[in-house]
């Protein structure tokens, strides 16, 4: 592929708490991803998997190694610049869905768009949209107590997908879930993926949910130890067109 990389991590490196004991909890990991793959993240608890995705989004800072999304070098950047680019290249989804309480649920995915100054018009129909997409457009006026937890999330998804992102980032998006609602939200991303060409990584506990996607990287201490298409008998969760042999994706294109 030659397009330029969305995300592509060098010897991306994060060591907690330097004044104490530390804790390298990114040790050296390189990976690109590209436009429009779906990329499930795995590893036991404590494996990095958290802190990648957290650097990958902006929200926290390598101490090494070069990060650019998009082909931008994220560490020349300004807080502010920062904060910018979060806001209109990356969707984060939460497994605790982080919406704010007391608001409805067409206020939080204004959220975004408000930092970014659009008017109050327009963040009304873009949240509108959104939550349309998401299939919520009859709920748009309840509170975040007023749904049921898969409805959070997709209230969630759609706060993600306002500002047209061209990356969604879930952190165990279906921990929280029973396995239908999860199957549901797994419709919803392999949707954005295939129809929208969003591109989704996605960390997961389950091995159903990773075998939705086309590739799995797993992580342990701190490092990429596998990364290739979900093993054969893992069962995925819900389909996806590249399941079947037909649309697989083939690098022996007669
Ligand atoms: N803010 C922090 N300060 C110090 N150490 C941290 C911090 N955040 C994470 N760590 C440590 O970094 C390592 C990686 O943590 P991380 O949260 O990335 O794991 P994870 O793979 O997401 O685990 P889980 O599956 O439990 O969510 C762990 O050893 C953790 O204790
Ligand atoms: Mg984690």
């Amino acid at each position: 592929m030659s397009q330029v990389p969305v995300i592509d991590a060098e010897n991306l490196q994060k060591v907690y708490g330097a004044g104490g004991t530390p804790v390298v909890a990114l040790d050296h990991v390189t990976l690109q991803v590209h436009q429009g793959e779906f990329v499930a993240v795995v590893g036991a608890s404590g494996s990095g998997k958290s802190t990648f995705m957290n650097l990958i989004g902006l929200l926290d800072r390598p101490t090494g190694g070069s990060l650019r999304l998009d082909g931008v070098d994220v560490a020349k950047l300004t807080p502010n610049q920062r904060a910018t680019v979060r806001n209109r290249k990356v969707g984060f989804v939460f497994q605790g869905f982080n919406l704010l309480r007391r608001t409805s649920a067409l206020e939080n995915v204004e959220l975004p768009l408000l930092y970014a100054g659009v008017s109050a018009h327009e963040r009304a129909e873009a949240a509108k949209r959104a939550l349309t997409q998401v299939g919520l457009g009859e709920r748009m006026g309840h509170m975040p107590n007023e749904l049921s937890g898969g409805q959070q999330q997709r209230v969630a998804i759609a706060r993600a997908l306002v500002n047209q992102p061209a990356l969604l980032l879930a952190d165990e998006p279906t921990g929280n879930l029973d396995s239908t609602t999860t199957r549901e939200i797994l419709k919803l991303f392999v949707d954005l993926n295939v129809n929208h060409g969003i591109t989704v990584v996605m960390v997961t506990h389950e091995n159903d949910v990773a075998a939705v996607s086309r590739r799995v990287v797993q992580f342990k201490d701190g490092r990429v130890v596998m990364d290739g298409p979900p093993p054969a008998e893992w069962t995925p969760a819900v389909p996806a067109p590249w399941h079947t042999a037909a649309s697989a994706p083939t690098s022996e294109v007669a």
